[in-house]
């Protein structure tokens, strides 16, 4: 049994040194030994490749020397060293053999603008770089011994973070350090020659393109070193060219150095390493590597021979692929809702000032655009509006850019818009009404269900504020001269309305609040709301009583008769307020006329004036103005002065007839009545009780039509 072995293990050395010797013979000087290798992808080849640190192969047969982590590093050797020196027996005079190598690779940066730091194709004495540092030492070197010339390291850098060299003391290149470089070194990081990455086209030699090393896409590189002539070439392109581009983007480069350099034994392969910040992972796809022999070339690799590519996912920092899928995919969403929605607003905005006109609208002078009205309100907004009245809400707008052209308007929903198409036939005929005391009407819009009027804007308020809420307010009473001046703008508006315009034009709702004052304290009569054209000295009939309680007179409220007469009594009624500073009525128990009326039989009608002026008024005017009230609040239509009269008698061209007392009076029942019978038309707004109303009867709207 023991001879056996024993003679077994002898055959057994046998053979094993039948097979080793010619591989001693090999390395034996004269015979120079040769070594060619080629890798399409590191299937099956990972005892080939010594690999340290971060580098592994992948299952997918890529060479990965870092994944993204930070700061680490990792070495890739081929396991065998290789033969690049000719000694020729003479250490002193060695020559460095020629050798070829080529690999394609892909750096995948964690983002765009955050890759780092970059790797080396190396020679390197030993198959691992003991104490080499990450970052800017790319797992090739150290702070301690980058430089030293016992390194033995010579290496061609793939540099991807700019000027990083600067914060390293010593570091030659510091100062123009660029990112995306190739770096030609000796024993050092600090590279001896230095080139922006890029190729030369081969359809134009001349010129050189660029390209970004941190691409995830593959690229292809080619090292070949001459050694009779000790020049280097050096080619890097993309992959995916068709062709290897001609001319080197390093060519012919002297390195007698590397004689110095390397030694007998050299291991060759890759070093790479990531920062803290910076990082990328490194992937080598295939390597071809040749040396000894006159020319060696090392072998082309196919991108299509080669493992896929890995899968570049470098994006915005830190997010994976499926966060950044999502992301893309919501904000997609939701910049498309927001598209939909700002078309919707848009397309709603348009339809809320889009104008169906009716044909008779068409051509009227005075028809005005909603969509001019709407921008001069700035969309009717709320700090717009100027005043709620019995008819709407008017809004101050500006028509044009000038300051001064100033409008309001009074936007009305009517409780039907059968009239209206009368009522703006009116309207049409009176905006040609031109009067120191009117306001000037200069148009109107209809609107979906609104009726918009638009008039000169009257920046003093009105006579109704004047008369209470200023004095209240600041103290500021209405002097007596202004009070009567207004008194007598006020008649002088109406007798234009009543005589002497082509038509009679019946007020219908003279009060306080629809008495306008300029800057000039010129009264000027507003609301034509509820005018009505009549022909002249024709009545109209209508359906429903419109006026202010306290101004109407009492034969509207028995007939619905509306006609001058009922004007002059709302007139009267009004002198007496101006006088008086007292609201006509409260609440039916108190009457300003009959309380007037009362102290003038008593004879001491002075005591009606308002207790505010004090005694800064003139006494004649006063009585005048209280007597002409009272005339024209008599109970009869009939029996009451024209407009006319009422201002001769003020201006004092006419004496102011005798009050018959026992004429003048009207009874309690009277007034009672029109009490219960208004009840149902009456709608309270804003202190003062209006019946607002647009419907107008066929038969007065007609009347109206053909009277024209
Ligand atoms: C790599 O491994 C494959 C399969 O094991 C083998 O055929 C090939 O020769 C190896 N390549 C090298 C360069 O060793
Ligand atoms: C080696 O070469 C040098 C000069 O090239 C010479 O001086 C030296 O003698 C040689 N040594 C041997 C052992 O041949
Ligand atoms: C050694 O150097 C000498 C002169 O420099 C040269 O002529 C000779 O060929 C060299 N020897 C070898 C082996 O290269
Ligand atoms: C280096 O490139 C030049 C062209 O620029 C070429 O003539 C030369 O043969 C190349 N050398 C090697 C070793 O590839
Ligand atoms: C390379 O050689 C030159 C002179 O030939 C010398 O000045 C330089 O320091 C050498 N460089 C290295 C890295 O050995």
């Amino acid at each position: 049994m023991g001879t056996q072995i024993r003679s077994m293990v002898s055959l057994l050395l046998m053979f094993f040194l039948i097979l080793t010797v010619p591989v001693r013979a090999q390395r034996t000087p004269t015979e120079t030994p040769t070594t060619k290798f080629t890798f399409r992808g590191f299937i099956g080849n990972q005892s080939e490749i010594l690999t340290t640190g971060a580098a592994t192969i992948k299952t997918d047969g890529l060479l990965r020397l870092t994944d993204r982590s930070s700061n680490v590093v990792g070495t890739a050797f081929y396991h065998k060293p290789v033969r690049l020196l000719e000694t020729n027996g003479n250490s002193t005079n060695a020559t460095v053999r020629s050798f070829s190598t080529s690999f394609v690779f892909v750096i995948i940066p964690s983002s765009s603008n955050d890759g780092g730091y970059g790797f080396t194709f190396t020679l390197s004495p030993t198959p691992n770089r003991p104490g080499a540092e990450s970052e800017q030492y790319m797992g090739l070197l150290s702070a301690e011994n980058n430089g030293d010339l016992t390194n033995h390291v010579f290496a061609v850098e793939f540099d991807t973070v700019q000027g990083f060299k600067d914060t390293v003391q010593g570091f030659k290149d510091g100062a123009d350090g660029i990112g995306n470089h190739i770096g030609i070194n000796f024993n050092s990081l600090a590279s001896e020659v230095q080139e922006p990455v890029g190729y030369y086209d081969n359809n134009a030699p001349d010129r050189e393109e660029d390209f970004q090393l941190q691409s995830g896409k593959p690229i292809q590189a080619f090292l070949d070193y001459d050694g009779p002539t000790q020049t280097l070439n050096f080619t890097v392109y993309p992959a995916s060219l068709k062709s290897r581009p001609i001319k080197p983007l390093i060519s012919q480069l002297p390195v007698q150095n590397l004689s110095q350099i390397v030694q007998e034994e050299m291991y060759v392969g890759f070093t790479a390493a990531t920062g803290r910040d910076k990082s990328s992972a490194h992937y080598v796809m295939g390597w071809s590597f040749s040396s000894g022999g006159d020319g060696p070339i090392a072998e082309t690799l196919e991108l299509s021979e080669l493992p896929r590519a890995p899968p570049n996912t470098a994006k915005n920092r830190g997010y994976n692929s499926q966060v950044l899928a999502l992301i893309v995919a919501l904000s997609g969403v939701t910049v498309i809702l927001l598209a939909l929605l700002f078309f919707f607003v848009i397309y709603k905005k348009r339809l809320q000032q889009e104008e169906i006109l009716e044909d008779w609208e068409i051509d009227h002078p005075h028809r005005f655009q909603y969509k001019d009205l709407y921008s001069a309100t700035d969309g009717f907004k709320e700090n717009r509006i100027v005043g709620t009245g019995g008819f709407g809400t008017v809004f101050r707008g500006k028509i044009s850019s000038s300051s001064s052209d100033q409008i309001a308007v009074k936007k009305i929903t009517p409780n039907s818009m059968q009239g209206v198409r009368e009522f703006v036939a009116e309207i049409e005929s009176l905006g040609k009404l031109s009067h120191k005391n009117l306001v000037n009407l200069r148009g109107w819009c209809k609107h979906k269900n609104d009726l918009l009027l638009i008039y000169d804007y009257i920046p003093n308020g009105s006579l109704d504020s004047l008369l209470y809420s200023k004095p209240r307010q600041s103290g500021a009473v209405l002097s007596w001269n202004a009070r009567f001046q207004i008194a007598k703008g006020i008649a002088s508006g109406l007798l234009y309305l009543h005589e002497e315009w082509e038509q009679i034009v019946v007020h219908r709702d003279v009060k306080p609040s629809n008495v306008l004052i300029d800057d000039d304290m010129n009264p000027r009569l507003g609301d034509f709301g509820l005018a009505r054209l009549h022909e002249r000295g024709s009545l109209s009939y209508t359906t429903v009583v419109v006026g202010t309680i306290g101004y109407m007179a009492p034969e509207l409220s028995r007939k619905g008769k509306s006609s001058s007469a009922s004007d002059v009594f709302a007139f009267g009624v009004l002198l007496l307020e101006i006088v008086s500073g007292r609201r006509p009525t409260d609440s039916g128990t108190f009457f300003l006329a009959d309380w007037v009326m009362e102290l003038h039989a008593n004879g001491e009608i002075l005591t009606a004036v308002d207790p505010r002026l004090g005694s800064c008024y003139d006494v004649g005017e006063v009585k005048l103005a209280l007597v002409v009230g009272l005339l024209c609040c008599h109970q009869r239509p009939s029996s009451r002065p024209s407009m006319r009269m009422v201002l001769r008698y003020m201006n004092g061209d006419e004496d102011v007839p005798e009050i018959d007392d026992s004429d003048w009076g009207c009874s309690n029942s009277s007034r009672s009545e029109f009490g219960s019978k208004i009840e149902g038309y009456v709608s309270s707004e804003k202190g003062s009780s209006s019946i607002a109303s647009f419907s107008v009867t066929r038969d007065s709207s007609s009347s109206v039509i053909s009277g024209r």
